[in-house]
């Protein structure tokens, strides 16, 4: 077989989403219905766990919209208890940002509906997931991802999708209810689980074809777990965080780092031969190591390698979030404090339930109201670019969310970073301090907190009011 060059991988044009539609016929609407489900995630021969999801499967239906479009959802909620969907990542009016008490009322059990509709403004890989008791809900298995299609798709010959979950199951290979609302996650790493699944099944071996060009994007579901994947054998690039193109890079040893709440997009380029077989392995957690997935290498050759990739061959189009100001930004300091050994001092945080209990703060105040409903953080002046120090005084790990924005992150304990990658979720290391910057342009009061599900729910969530 001819090796061909990087050129003659056309983009698959005829595949594009706006292609397929009829010029100015009106966007398609999904309907998304929560409802307690049966799953066969433990696969053949095992028991079958019950879980809550959209359209009876985990993770729910994968959205897909070309950039620009209008996304319209018809969410019904048949579970026993009120819910509400978040779009994470998109950065759309806030009366659509799902979240209960601030921008919505609760979608009623049992019956209840609600209508989302927005325009799509950047292309990339978001997710969507309840806004209410997330930490029980998102647990239970009610999340989906939305993919937003560049109108120029790369050149890559599959669009692969690994959606991160982790699970905490009995011996009968059901969800672990009786500790939800553990006070022991709360106040430390959050629940983590003993399962981990991709794409709501338990990994086994994921098939590759020599030669072959994934675009393989990672989206951390779980409520916990970080993932830090390392692929042996291989050396993907990063071409975007949270949705949103980066300057494509080759992480150090091949290890993606994704806090809960975030995504990478990264270009997988098959250089091993045919009928090899590499360990993906997840070794965040010291001494606790293991492999996810084996990547099987068929028999066959797709093509012959050509030159090496380069940055610019995987670079991805920008998405148009304004550029922030830095020289002339408001500054403001936030201080995350709380925690096992982060001197809160409560009560219970060794042992027994949340019970709206407050383990963590923002700049020292716990909000851990379910409808989120709180006097705002901080008011930020609509058009202005605005600096965030992020201060971790606590002895965890914290994957902090800014809601309706998309910010660049400017430096790491004082360090200035290269890249300043955009992001919608920053992993902060225990004690680290990080600085973020955007332009607050989206009005309206934006959820600020940390997606560990647990930390969030007792008290590491504020509001931050644009206007
Ligand atoms: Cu994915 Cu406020 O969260
Ligand atoms: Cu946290």
């Amino acid at each position: 077989m001819a090796a061909l060059g990087v050129a003659a991988l056309a983009p698959f044009a005829s595949l594009l989403p706006r292609a397929a539609r009829a010029q100015g016929a009106p966007p398609a609407s999904v309907a998304l219905r929560a409802a307690p489900a049966r799953v066969a995630m433990l696969g053949d021969g095992q028991p079958v766990t019950s879980v809550w999801a959209y359209n009876g499967q985990v993770p729910g239906p994968v959205l897909r919209v070309a950039q620009g479009d209008v996304l319209r959802v018809r969410a019904t909620n048949d579970l026993a208890e009120p819910t509400t969907i978040h779009w994470h990542g998109l950065r759309i009016p806030n009366a659509m940002d799902g979240v209960p008490g601030v921008t919505q009322r609760p979608i009623a059990a049992a019956g209840g509906t609600f209508d989302y509709a927005f325009a799509c403004p950047d292309a990339g890989t978001f997710w969507y997931h309840p806004h209410l008791r997330g930490h029980v809900q998102v647990a239970m298995g009610l999340h989906g991802v939305l993919i937003v299609d560049e109108p120029e798709k790369p050149a890559v010959d599959r669009d692969v999708l690994w959606v991160l979950d982790d699970w905490r199951l009995t011996r009968e290979g059901q969800v672990s209810a009786a500790d939800f609302g553990a006070m022991f996650d709360a106040s430390h790493a959050g629940r983590i689980g003993n399962t981990v699944t991709i794409n709501g099944t338990l990994p086994d071996r994921v098939a590759l074809a020599a030669g072959e060009r994934l675009r393989l994007r990672l989206v951390n579901v779980a409520n916990a777990r970080v993932f830090a994947l390392r692929f042996d054998g291989h050396a993907p690039w990063v071409v975007a965080h949270d949705g949103m193109p980066c300057a494509p890079y080759q992480p150090r040893r091949g290890r993606v780092v994704l806090g809960p709440g975030m995504r990478a997009d990264l270009v997988l380029e098959a250089i091993g031969e045919p009928g090899a077989a590499f360990r993906v392995i997840d070794d965040f957690y010291p001494g606790q190591a293991y492999e996810v997935v084996t990547l099987a290498y068929g028999p066959d050759r797709l093509r012959t390698l050509g030159a090496p990739l380069t940055a610019d061959l995987v670079r991805l189009p920008p998405n148009p979030v304004p550029e922030p100001d830095v020289a002339n930004a408001e500054r403001h300091v936030v201080t995350f404090t709380g925690g096992m050994m982060g001197g809160m001092g409560g009560g219970g945080m060794g042992g027994g339930m949340m019970g709206g209990g407050a383990v963590w703060a923002v700049n020292g105040v716990a909000m851990t109201d379910e409808t989120h409903a709180h006097a705002p953080l901080l008011t930020l002046a609509q058009g202005r670019t605005h600096v965030i120090e992020l201060r971790n005084q606590t002895a965890w790990f914290h994957p902090i969310h800014v809601h309706g924005h998309s910010f660049r992150i400017l430096s790491r304990n004082g360090r200035p970073l290269p890249r300043r990658d955009l992001a919608d979720t920053t992993l902060l290391a225990p004690r680290e301090t990080a600085e973020i910057a955007f332009v607050a342009d989206n009005p309206g009061d934006w959820m600020f907190h940390c997606h560990v599900l647990e930390h969030q729910a007792t008290g590491m969530m504020a509001t931050l009011r644009v206007a």
